[in-house]
């Protein structure tokens, strides 16, 4: 069953640069369609600028988007926001607990926001403190605490009224890898219990890592869609690394030289020397290396894997996650 549905999501931003200067139009999230499964971790991968913000803020009834629609937790966006509101749940990009109270005061205050009684959301409070690892600094005021402590309490966040999706905007950004790994442990278990999780991220390790399936979003485009197996499976071939020595030009020659082989699927320029796809890596490489060799092209480096989903990104969008252009 899928827990959320879109078609042609749609958001449009006008914003007037100054007074009677002509309004500056931003298309953040040009016509997205997809589907997220109930009970599955759903990755929403892209650069920094790609609308995977404004998508989410739309789909968690924080932004109305321009056009299109959504089913969300079995309602209607546009129809029933309050509907869905009492469902998910949403942990933002920047947080949402308040620094000068403790974390138990906050995860009080947020259960009373959402009506439990005193005693209920005393007994939720100690229920997540305990869940999340949190009693050791629960009692200590938020601006004393680490990013990933932090980012473990938001989890907690948003986890207080029992929602069926929980939203997380990028819940691992500037955390050291020992705090990234523990908070994707918290994730899937929150999964194994059930819970849908929707999850934005730029980090490709991230992505594939965690999510059951992803979706590839770039300049407000959705560019594809699947498992992180599906996606890299969709390449094709292996890619072989092959450094140079920057001085002697070998590295244009060794492509061009390259390009002509019928095993070689593509040629691209890496950092410090050229990467191909081929087909059949294993019998390739032996070729490339014969090739090079006889051709008097010495290399520094070589070697070969599975595509990556930069590999997939870079083949579906014509550039690199790691180096599209701020706000493109
Ligand atoms: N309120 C707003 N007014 C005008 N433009 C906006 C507004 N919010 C977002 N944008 C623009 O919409 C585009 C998409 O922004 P969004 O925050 O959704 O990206 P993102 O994928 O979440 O990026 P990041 O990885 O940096 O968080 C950007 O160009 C951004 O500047
Ligand atoms: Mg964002």
């Amino acid at each position: 069953m899928n827990i959320i549905e879109t078609q042609g999501l749609t958001k449009t931003f006008k914003s007037r640069v100054g007074k009677g200067k002509e309004a500056k139009v931003v298309e953040a999230v040009k016509g997205v369609d997809m589907q997220v499964r109930q009970g599955e971790i759903f990755g929403f991968l892209g650069p920094n600028g790609a609308g995977k913000s404004t998508t989410m803020r739309m789909l968690a009834t924080l932004l109305t988007p321009t056009s299109g629609h959504a089913i969300v937790v079995g309602h209607d966006l546009a129809i029933a926001p309050e509907q869905v509101r009492e469902r998910i749940g949403y942990v933002g990009q920047a947080g949402g607990t308040e620094e000068s109270l403790t974390g138990m005061e906050n995860l009080m205050l947020q259960a009373q926001l959402y009506r439990l009684s005193y005693a209920d959301a005393k007994k939720r409070a100690d229920l997540l403190i305990d869940k999340l690892e949190l009693a050791q600094f629960a009692t200590r005021l938020v601006k004393t605490y680490s990013g990933g402590q932090r980012r473990r309490l938001d989890l907690a966040m948003g986890m207080v009224h029992h929602p069926t999706l929980l939203f997380l905007d990028e819940p691992t950004t500037g955390l050291d890898p020992q705090s990234r790994a523990r908070l994707w442990e918290e994730v899937r278990k929150l999964r194994d219990e059930g819970t849908t999780i929707f999850i934005t991220t730029h980090y490709l390790d991230e992505a594939d890592a965690l999510a059951d399936r992803l979706a590839i979003i770039d300049g407000g485009r959705i560019v594809s869609e699947g498992t992180p197996d599906a996606l890299k499976r969709q390449i094709g071939g292996d890619v072989i690394s092959l450094g140079f020595d920057a001085q002697n030009g070998a590295r244009d020659r060794a492509g061009d030289l390259l390009r002509a082989q019928p095993f070689v699927r593509e040629v691209r320029q890496a950092e410090h020397g050229i990467s191909l796809i081929v087909e059949g890596g294993d019998s390739a490489l032996p070729n490339v290396l014969r090739l090079l060799d006889g051709a008097g092209m010495p290399i520094q480096t070589v070697s070969m894997a599975r595509p990556s989903l930069d590999d997939v990104f870079l083949r579906l969008t014509g550039h690199s996650l790691r180096e599209a252009p701020e706000g493109a």
